[in-house]
């Protein structure tokens, strides 16, 4: 077996970040070599601490996580508990972490990992606002070249956006932030609503979980059957997107999902369509071409790799 991936998850928990990790907890392919949590869903004091819950739901208490942006770079924080819960992680009752929170700030962490490792050998996956990642680049620039790939959940072009007509939540977030990221020159995969709206959690794929009768299985049904309410009831659809975890399915399984490199631009100045991930799908631009943008998902195949990759742990 090749040595595993190395990756940072960069991560505003979140169910859908949740079940994320645990695919990344659950695959020998990968190795964490850290967990930053960002503002997004939900404030960053709750963020960190759903993450190290979720390190202990998965039995990896030794995994490092840190705390990173407390809010976005130049906007105030918007937040999404009208999807996710009070706690971001609603749905299980989920016991306090025991496990600590590294003291060191998650930027510097990133920042420090990057210029350690060899270069070309750790990857990004940043499954919220892109804040820390951002703060990283401007706190080192050095840091992009050595940066294997950024895989990233955010953005919508087809499928318009989850928050503004425009705006994808990730990017709406902190605009300015993800400017700043698809403009670093580093190698992106960017899975957007156009590929996540058809990766549904429907009631049979649900209950998958729950049939694994363990604590995992149980408790990722409990947040799918919580999260996916607010997208049925918005979309009229059985079961809701499984956004984040996307991400993670890419490194583990690329041939799950089909796309086209193409320039993204982000919008940062009109209030109509801040946020706006403007992907110049057919080439109609001399942009450079920044980004592998994802549009297709064999979602069989991704929902069968989560209840196997689940199963493990
Ligand atoms: O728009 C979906 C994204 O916003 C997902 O990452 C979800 O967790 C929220 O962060
Ligand atoms: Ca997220």
């Amino acid at each position: 077996m090749p040595q595993p991936r190395k990756i940072i998850i960069d991560t505003d928990p979140g169910q859908d970040d949740a079940v994320a990790i645990l695919l990344a907890l659950g695959s020998p392919e990968l190795e964490i070599v850290g967990i930053s949590a960002v503002a997004g869903n939900v404030p960053l004091k709750l963020t960190e601490k759903n993450a190290r819950k979720i390190c202990e739901l998965a039995g990896r208490p030794e995994i490092k996580v840190y705390a990173g942006a407390i809010r976005p770079l130049v906007r105030q924080l918007v937040t999404a508990e009208e999807v996710h819960g009070q706690t971001g992680l609603n749905g299980p009752q989920l016991p306090e972490p025991a496990m600590k929170l590294q003291d060191q700030y998650a930027v510097d962490f990133i920042v420090e990992t990057l210029m350690r490792e060899e270069s070309g050998t750790i990857t990004l996956c940043p499954l919220g606002p892109l804040t820390n990642i951002a703060l990283a680049l401007i706190r080192e620039p050095r840091i992009a070249p050595r940066i294997k790939e950024i895989v990233l959940m955010g953005g919508g072009y087809f499928e318009g956006g989850n928050v503004t007509p425009a705006a994808e939540f990730n990017i709406y977030v902190d605009p300015h932030a993800a400017d700043i990221v698809f403009r670093s020159g580093t190698p992106i995969v960017m899975m957007p609503l156009d590929v996540t709206h058809k990766a549904l959690t429907t009631t049979q794929r649900t209950q998958a979980f729950r049939k694994l009768g363990t604590k995992v299985g149980i408790a990722t049904a409990d947040m799918l059957e919580f999260f996916e309410r607010y997208d049925e009831g918005k979309y009229g659809t059985d079961g809701g997107p499984l956004h984040d975890p996307c991400v993670i399915a890419y490194l583990i399984k690329p041939e799950l999902f089909k796309g086209r490199h193409c320039n993204v631009s982000i919008e940062t100045a009109s209030e109509l369509t801040m946020g706006m991930t403007v992907v110049d799908w057919w080439g109609v631009t001399k942009r450079e071409k920044n980004a592998m943008v994802m549009r297709d998902i064999d979602h069989d195949g991704f929902f069968a790799l989560l209840v196997e990759r689940l199963g493990r742990l």
